[in-house]
């Protein structure tokens, strides 16, 4: 047996914090212990893949890839948004690439056309195959619901719905209005790291001094880390005078109206696990979706939100760069063969949260 699959593996991991062990580096490479994510954490929860308002019209579709999941997400002719498996049914061609907006799917190979809710319309030549009923080759559908205005998706035919999951954080975030906000922007960098490791740096402000010296560290912050009731997602707020988006000097938006009082002062970060975050100011609000494409490669999405009144501008995007080349590097480091475990500081809770969650899930009997 592979001993990254054995529980014994994990004793220093599962210490208390200040007594823990990070992850044996090779967590972050290894192809049995990424299989694992794959089919007991990937394919099982919620993955968020859009903003609702990125696909505005009838006909509106992206694609999605992570993990092993290829999905088409579409709004079909009811104005529902669906989600369909990027797998013609004839002999599996991928159907859609990147995003658009089209009034069927039409495969590239055999040109089989599917309608906007995945039903199989045209399916040319197969007239003589017997038993063959066009009704029985619908496209392969996946669960799509919506919080604040995100698109999450989930392959697990059952399980808990999108509120579960979330549990008590669209209570938390309401005064936000996430639901209220546009969308202006989004990104996607192709990064060579675990996913693991973008969000662990994500969730931890440890290197926040070194590597954003030059940008965010001069901002003075208080760190909270808040209990999590119910729900899978984990929250640090930071308190702070501002918007914690923008750079010394800048001014920011006016502050969202119903963002007031010392619960309103400063940011929130959140960990909707597995890998969907969420950066919280209260003038603006980026998410990152992390999509793992492999053991050491991970598709980020960056999307920048803002309240509907005020126009986009300097933000989160220069920050980006210096984290997923961070990223990048940590991976190369992890790489290596005389690569072991290290240490966690108060810092780091959430790194030490998510190992902790990954490893319930891959070595779950
Ligand atoms: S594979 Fe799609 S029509 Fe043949
Ligand atoms: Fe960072």
């Amino acid at each position: 047996m592979n001993p990254l699959l054995d529980p014994h593996t994990y004793a220093s991991v599962r210490k208390p914090l200040l007594e823990a062990e990070t992850l044996p580096p090779a967590c972050y490479r290894d192809a049995d212990f990424y299989r694992r994510e794959v089919e007991r954490i990937f394919t099982t929860g919620w993955v968020m893949v859009s903003r609702a308002d990125q696909l505005p019209a009838k006909g509106d579709y992206l694609t999605v890839d992570y993990a092993e999941v290829r999905l088409i997400v579409m709004r079909d002719l009811a104005g529902a948004l669906r989600a369909f498996a990027n797998s013609c049914r004839h002999r599996g061609a991928r159907l859609l690439d990147g995003r658009g907006n089209c009034r069927a799917i039409v495969c590239p190979y055999h040109a089989w056309t599917y309608a906007l809710d995945g039903a199989l319309k045209g399916a040319a030549g197969m007239e003589e195959t017997l038993g063959f009923r066009k009704e029985d080759y619908g496209l392969v559908e996946a669960r799509v619901e919506t919080w604040g205005g995100f698109v999450f998706v989930s392959v697990a035919p059952a399980g808990p719905g999108l509120a579960d999951w979330l549990g008590d954080l669209p209570d938390a975030l309401a005064m936000y209005r996430l639901e209220d906000m546009i969308t202006t922007r989004r990104v996607e960098y192709d990064v060579a790291c675990n996913w693991k490791v973008w969000v662990e740096n994500f969730m931890e402000g440890y290197h926040i001094p070194t590597v954003h010296r030059a940008s965010i560290s001069r901002q003075k912050a208080v760190n909270l880390p808040l209990e999590t009731k119910r729900g899978e997602y984990q929250m640090i707020r930071e308190v702070h005078d501002g918007s914690r988006g923008l750079l010394d000097g800048d001014a920011g938006f006016p502050p969202i109206p119903t963002v007031v009082g010392e619960e309103g002062r400063g940011s929130r970060f959140i960990l909707i696990y597995p890998a969907t975050m969420l950066a919280i100011c209260n003038d603006t609000m980026w998410s990152f979706e992390c999509h793992p494409l492999g053991p050491e490669r991970t598709e980020v999405v960056l999307t920048s939100c803002f309240p509907r009144d005020v126009t986009a501008r300097a933000d989160f995007a220069e920050l980006l760069p210096e984290d997923n080349d961070i990223s990048e590097k940590q991976q190369l480091g992890l790489a290596t063969m005389l690569a072991r475990p290290g240490r966690l500081s108060p810092k780091e809770r959430i790194v030490h949260k998510l190992d902790n969650w990954v490893l319930d899930r891959v070595l779950a009997a």
